[in-house]
C-alpha cells in the first residue's frame, strides 16, 4: 500500500471537495421524494404504475446508491467535529446519525415496498422491482407502513438539521455553514 492510499489516521478539520459534493447531490433529491411521495395518495394506482413511480423509485435508488458511497467516504476521510457546547455536539452527532440511517432506509423500504407491490414500480421505467417476486398485500402494506413512518422522521431530522444550521449562522454566528460550503474550512476546529 502506498502512503496516498493509506486512510488517514488522524480526523481531517473539514468536509473534503468529495463529501461537500456528495452532501448536495443528495440534498435536493431528498427534497423532492419526500415532497413528491405524498401526492400518489391521490393518484389512481393505473397512474402510480407509470412516470411517477418510475421517477421516484428511480431517484431514490439513485440516493441510496450515493448515501453507500458516502458512508464508504466518511469511513475513510473522517472529520473532526467543530468546537461547540457539549450538549449541541451530542445533539448534532445524533441528528447526523439519524440521517444518515434514515436516508439509507427510506429507498430499502421503497424497494421492498415496491418488490411486493400489486402494481409496478419501474425506476426509470428500466428496471422492474415488481417482477423480482410475488405481489404479497400484506408485506406491501407493512413495508408501505415503515416507508411513510421513516419519511415522517426523516423530514423532522432534516428540519432539525437545516433548523440547527440557521441558529448556528444567525445566533452563534460561528460560520458552521462554511465547512459545507466550497472552499472553505468554515469553524475552528477541535
Ligand atoms: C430517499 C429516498 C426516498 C424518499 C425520501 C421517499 C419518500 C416517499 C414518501 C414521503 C412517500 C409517501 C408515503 C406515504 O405517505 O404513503 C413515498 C411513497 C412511495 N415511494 Fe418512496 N421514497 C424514497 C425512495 C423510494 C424508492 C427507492 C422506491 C421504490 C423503488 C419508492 C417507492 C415508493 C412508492 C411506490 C410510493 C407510493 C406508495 C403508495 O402510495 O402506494 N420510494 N415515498
Ligand atoms: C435533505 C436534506 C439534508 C440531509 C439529508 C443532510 C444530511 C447531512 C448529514 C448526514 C450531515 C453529516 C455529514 C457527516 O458528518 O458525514 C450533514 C452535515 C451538514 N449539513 Fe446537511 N443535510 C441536508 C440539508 C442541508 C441543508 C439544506 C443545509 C444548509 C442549510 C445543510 C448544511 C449542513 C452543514 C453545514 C453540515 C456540516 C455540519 C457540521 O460540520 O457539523 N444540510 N448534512
Amino acid at each position: 500500500m502506498t502512503v496516498e492510499s493509506m486512510p488517514l489516521q488522524q480526523p481531517a478539520t473539514s468536509y473534503n471537495g468529495t463529501a461537500k459534493w456528495l452532501h448536495w447531490i443528495v440534498v435536493p433529491g431528498v427534497f423532492m421524494l419526500l415532497l413528491g411521495g405524498p401526492v400518489f395518495h391521490f393518484m389512481p394506482e393505473a397512474e402510480k404504475v407509470t412516470r411517477a413511480a418510475s421517477g421516484h423509485a428511480g431517484l431514490g435508488t439513485l440516493i441510496l446508491i450515493l448515501m453507500l458511497v458516502r458512508l464508504y467516504w466518511r469511513s475513510r476521510y473522517p472529520v473532526a467535529a467543530p468546537v461547540m457546547p457539549r450538549w449541541q455536539a451530542r445533539l448534532s452527532l445524533l441528528v447526523h446519525r439519524v440521517l444518515y440511517a434514515c436516508v439509507l432506509l427510506q429507498p430499502i423500504f421503497g424497494i421492498l415496498m415496491a418488490m411486493t407491490s400489486p402494481y409496478d414500480v419501474v425506476a426509470f421505467g428500466l428496471f422492474n422491482y415488481s417482477a423480482l417476486m410475488a405481489a404479497d398485500e400484506t408485506w406491501h402494506q407493512v413495508f408501505h407502513i415503515c416507508h411513510r413512518i421513516n419519511g415522517a422522521l426523516l423530514a423532522l431530522a432534516v428540519v432539525l438539521h437545516i433548523a440547527a444550521v440557521i441558529y448556528h449562522q444567525l445566533i452563534m454566528r460561528d460560520r458552521l455553514l462554511n465547512r459545507m460550503l466550497p472552499q472553505s474550512s468554515g469553524v475552528k476546529d477541535q
